[in-house]
């Protein structure tokens, strides 16, 4: 089974993506944990080229290069696994790149999903939580750690990711399911795996 989280920077999807993992594994099953970008030798590479204030990327090649990295980590861990008969939990997906790149940046939705065809043969994860926060609240959230290339976009920019989201989620209403995500992480936990029938 493959379950992705995806929300805006600071939404705590990597601390529900953990603590979903955790309970999964306590009841038995075996879990591989990913994140995007990176996860592979490769994909970390291309992670710090993506996320360097330094860096600058127009719209195409930063949608292709987050596509760059899905494509390593589904080829070389994420289909493994799940031959394997594993579990994998996806901080951040196909979605990200819908919100962020298409809606955005501007590249539109079906733009996105044609370059993310090549990247994944069309795999799709099966359950996708998306961790819904007003934009306000993950920026609060996302506290005192220095911004990276795309944490220190404007809130307008963080505004139309949030807008991104509920386009994809309009998009695969079958796929995708919108969390809650204010109050303690146990209570967003129960939400998720109310949600996700986990
Ligand atoms: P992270 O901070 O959740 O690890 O994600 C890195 C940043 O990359 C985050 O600001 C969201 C952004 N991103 C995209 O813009 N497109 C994508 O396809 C992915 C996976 C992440």
């Amino acid at each position: 089974m493959f379950i992705s989280f995806e929300g805006l920077d600071g939404c705590g999807k990597t601390t529900q993506a953990a603590m979903l993992a955790a309970a999964l594994e306590l009841e038995g099953r075996t879990v591989v944990r990913v994140r995007e970008p990176g996860g592979t030798p490769i994909g970390e590479r291309i992670r710090e080229l993506l996320l360097d204030g330094d860096s600058v990327i127009g719209g195409a090649a930063e949608a292709l290069l987050y596509a760059a990295a899905r494509a390593q980590l589904v080829d070389q861990v994420i289909l493994p696994a799940l031959a394997r008969g594993e579990v994998v939990v996806a901080d951040r997906f196909i979605d990200s790149s819908l919100a962020y790149q298409g809606v955005a940046r501007g590249l539109g939705l079906e733009q996105v999903l044609q370059a993310n065809e090549l990247a994944t043969g069309g795999l799709m994860p099966d359950i996708t939580l998306l961790l819904e926060l007003p934009p306000e609240l993950a920026a609060a959230r996302r506290g005192d750690t220095p911004p990276d290339r795309i944490e220190s976009e404007s809130d307008g920019f963080h505004a139309a990711v949030a807008e991104g989201f509920a386009a994809a989620a309009a998009r695969f209403p079958e796929r995708i399911h919108v969390v809650d995500a204010s109050g303690p992480p146990r209570a967003v936990l129960a939400r998720v795996r109310e949600a996700a029938n986990l």
